[in-house]
């Protein structure tokens, strides 16, 4: 395990958090005419690339995608708002939590369309794993959701599908 980013001990998750903002077009509709679930997954995949790359400041490809959970429909003319942040990281994996609100722009009315976990491993130059810097613990919060996240990467470790 390479470890380019020894210079930078540690990062809290509020440093990589990122939220992206997109308008669901026609283009994004499933043939009933609500938004199709695979666009909110490509979205749900991006943003969390933005905070797995800043987190680790290389490379980071998608292992896993888990607790996809569509909760509402997202309508054609919605303001989609995805939220994500980092939870846990191990050596060159890190678990990545998103939310998807959904806003009626007409009446303002906001609600939780959706939520994910998504696993990325950084990369150095050679493709190879390498360690990311680890997660200062600020708040709380930080503290819970990196005890939850460690379960969860666990589990999934003990799934994992070779
Ligand atoms: C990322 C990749 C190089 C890792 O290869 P690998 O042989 O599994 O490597 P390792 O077993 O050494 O695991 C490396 C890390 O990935 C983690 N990992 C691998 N698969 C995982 C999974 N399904 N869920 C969670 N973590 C996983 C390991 O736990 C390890 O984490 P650690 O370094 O924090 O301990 C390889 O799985 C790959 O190239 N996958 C394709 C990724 C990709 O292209 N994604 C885009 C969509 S196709």
């Amino acid at each position: 395990m390479s470890s380019e980013n020894s210079k930078i001990q540690e990062k809290s998750p509020s440093e990589s958090h990122a939220e992206v903002i997109v308008r669901m077009f026609p283009s994004d509709a499933n043939p009933a005419g609500n938004v199709f679930g695979g666009e909110i997954l490509k979205h749900i995949d991006m943003v969390a690339g933005i905070v797995a790359q800043r987190h680790s400041q290389s490379n980071a490809v998608t292992v896993s995608m888990d607790s996809v959970n569509f909760l509402k429909p997202v309508f054609v003319g919605n303001v989609l708002t995805l939220n994500a942040r980092i939870n846990y990281v191990h050596n060159s994996s890190m678990e990545i939590e998103v939310k998807a609100e959904a806003e009626d722009i007409v009446t303002g009315i906001r609600t939780v369309t959706g939520t994910a976990f998504v696993t990325f491993v950084a990369l150095n130059k050679n493709g190879k794993p390498m360690t990311v810097p680890k997660l200062a613990l600020k708040t709380d919060d930080d503290r819970l959701k990196f005890e939850e996240a460690k379960i969860r990467m666990d589990i999934r470790l003990k799934n994992r599908q070779k």
